[in-house]
């Protein structure tokens, strides 16, 4: 099925100038853009997104990590987008990561990771709420 998600590059990836290659291998892939835009994620921001990790321990640093600078973040559209990007970005530890994925080629880390996918279609449909408004997802299936 034609689905969309969530991706944020992380500000690590920002920093490194690694956007643009990562945006170009979801385009490459085939993945439609349906949303993107340049953001500094807040601290409230982030704990509506890592809900179900606020009480973690590792949370601190993960809120520090994500609001240390801007982030992108995107809506892709495709035929089973959410499992392609996940697929496209490897396991959470980019030590565990093949080499051709995105977390594998470009890093080593659990928490500077590069680029975020939702997990699953309920996910997906809770986080693009949460970053963009729905006039902001322009809906034109494209005729290719
Ligand atoms: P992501 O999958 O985007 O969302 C949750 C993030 O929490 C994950 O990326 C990692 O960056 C981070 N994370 C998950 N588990 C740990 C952990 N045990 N220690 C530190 N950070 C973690």
């Amino acid at each position: 099925p034609t689905e969309r998600t969530l991706v944020l590059l992380k500000p690590d990836a920002v920093a490194r100038r690694l956007a643009g290659p990562i945006l170009t291998r979801f385009e490459q892939k085939g993945l439609r853009i349906a949303a993107l835009k340049l953001i500094q994620v807040t601290p409230e921001l982030a704990k509506r997104h890592y809900a179900e990790h606020v009480q973690k321990p590792f949370y601190p640093m993960l809120e520090s990590f994500i609001t240390a600078g801007p982030t992108v973040a995107l809506v892709l559209e495709g035929k089973s987008a959410i499992s392609v990007v996940r697929g496209m970005m490897g396991p959470t530890n980019g030590r565990d990561a093949a080499p051709g994925t995105i977390r594998g080629d470009y890093g080593t880390s659990r928490q500077m990771n590069l680029v975020h996918g939702s997990d699953g279609p309920e996910a997906a449909a809770k986080e693009i709420a949460i970053y963009f408004q729905p006039h902001e997802v322009v809906d034109a299936t494209e005729p290719l």
